[in-house]
């Protein structure tokens, strides 16, 4: 059976009635992406108030590796509810908090002894990273990158690249923070081509530490190793190469924020593993509560313990409730082969979406590693001019049509994946049906297909 059923129009009459409650209520800072209201959701999909079903490619923005209310989740913070809620780990301990710090040592890349510690969000494991490679190296500096997203908050969004949402209004940003061109070689910020320009982009921090910080001075160089917001970049493998050599060379914290493409988004638990390269310092969040808020620094115990007692943490961070479910979490990607699985939906999207490339200029490079998988669209494939309004309108065609998508991108023109990695592979091919007709719905009104078959 198709998962997908639409009954009515979307919205829907109870959707656009709490669509005009939320207007009324809430800010316009909060984004909407669809104006779909959630009743229930399992695995890979989500049923609206007005009873249409729906396919999620965005998991709560890459929040649900393990899907809706994976079961060993759901089980798992059913008996927690019964045992207690809320602590505060600094006052009265328990073991959960404990456990999951141990698997996360266990698994993070990273040489010798590692330490773990939890907070609630994305920005807040940003924002203890860089207090704890501060701690240690005592420098001040941060050396991020163009196109990066590393959160919301003070620190974070100084850190973040985009300025339209993200920055516009919000001045002044944290100070000591030095931003250089990520690898996106689609869009070379130095106008050179990869391979022959020989990683020029991470060989050029050289230039950067003689023109503009010392080196003496940077605590931390952060890195995504996937570009998440900025458009699912994959930079090549020299890149995180030369990013190791160059903090090695100058006792520089290398953190790896794989808030967006850890916890088995690209086939491997973190991405950071396929560029063969250790960094120091990791940052998780997203999926790593299987849909419940955690997040985590994990990293060299000598770094970890830089920090003095009472110097990290919050009142609710590692929630009993989110440290078991991130437990089952972890269970659930290994004993249901979700690293393999994710390996698998990447493999399935490319060969879909090479297929649209060769048929719609509109598709101006299709990008996966593993499930983390994106396509660019561009009005001119020379020119790459962004397509943006045809990335919304393809979105918008999207969930009219019973798929959920984000986009993402500085340019807003990147159409990203975020699939449950439970989604059945018809399930998966629906969706693909769906960005297809779409594809055709944006592009072939704009381009004829058959002049470019
Ligand atoms: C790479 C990366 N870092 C940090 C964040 C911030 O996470 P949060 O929204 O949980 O604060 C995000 C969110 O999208 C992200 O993708």
């Amino acid at each position: 059976m198709k998962t997908i059923q639409i009954r009515t129009e979307i919205p829907g009459p109870k959707s656009k009635a709490l669509v005009a409650r939320r207007e009324a209520a809430i800010p316009r800072g909060p984004q909407l992406v669809t104006p779909i209201f959630a009743a229930k959701a399992e695995g890979a999909w989500i049923e609206d108030v007005d009873g249409n079903r729906y396919l999620d490619f965005a998991g709560g923005i890459g929040c649900l590796n393990v899907g809706h209310r994976a079961p060993r989740v759901e089980q798992a913070v059913r008996e927690q509810l019964v045992k207690f809620l809320h602590l505060c780990f600094g006052v009265t301990p328990y073991e959960s908090y404990i456990a999951l710090a141990e698997k996360l040592n266990a698994l993070a890349p990273i040489s010798g002894a590692k330490k773990t510690m939890f907070i609630n969000s994305g920005a807040e494991a940003v924002e203890n990273a860089i207090k704890i490679a501060r701690a240690h190296t005592k420098r001040p500096a941060v050396v991020c990158f163009e196109d990066a997203f590393h959160g919301r908050t003070l620190l974070t969004m100084s850190l973040t690249s985009k300025i339209v949402p993200y920055k516009a209004g919000f001045a002044p940003f944290a100070p000591e923070i030095y931003r250089v061109p990520y690898a996106y070689c689609y869009r070379c910020s130095y106008n050179e081509t990869y391979p022959s320009c020989d990683t020029f982009c991470a060989r050029h921090l050289e230039d950067t530490f003689r023109r503009v910080v010392a080196p003496d001075s940077v605590a931390a160089i952060i890195a995504e190793p996937v570009l998440g917001e900025g458009g699912f970049v994959v930079p090549p493998k020299e890149f995180f190469l030369i990013l190791r050599e160059i903090c090695d060379k100058y006792g520089i914290v290398l953190i790896a924020d794989e808030v967006q493409s850890g916890v088995g988004r690209t086939g491997k638990m973190f991405a950071i593993e396929h560029f063969g390269v250790e960094p120091d310092l990791i940052t998780t969040a997203k999926s790593l509560g299987g849909g419940l808020p955690i997040a985590g620094v994990t990293g060299r115990a000598d770094i970890m313990d830089a920090a003095l007692p009472g110097g990290l943490g919050s009142t609710f961070a590692g929630n009993p409730a989110a440290c078991v479910a991130a437990l089952a979490a972890f269970e659930t990607i290994e004993k249901d082969g979700l690293l393999a699985r994710s390996a698998a939906i990447g493999k399935r999207f490319e060969a879909r979406a090479h297929v649209w490339k060769q048929r719609w200029p509109l598709i101006g490079e299709v990008r996966a590693l593993g499930g983390m998988c994106a396509f660019e669209l561009v009005r001119d494939p020379e020119t790459r001019e962004p397509a943006s309004t045809e990335n919304k309108e393809l979105s918008r065609f999207a969930y009219e049509h019973g798929l959920i998508t984000i986009t993402a991108g500085t340019l807003g023109n990147v159409m990203r994946i975020l699939v449950p990695l439970v989604v059945t592979d018809d399930q998966f091919d629906e969706a693909m049906d769906v960005l297809e007709a779409g594809l055709a719905h944006v592009a072939d009104k704009k381009q004829p297909v058959a002049s470019h078959a």
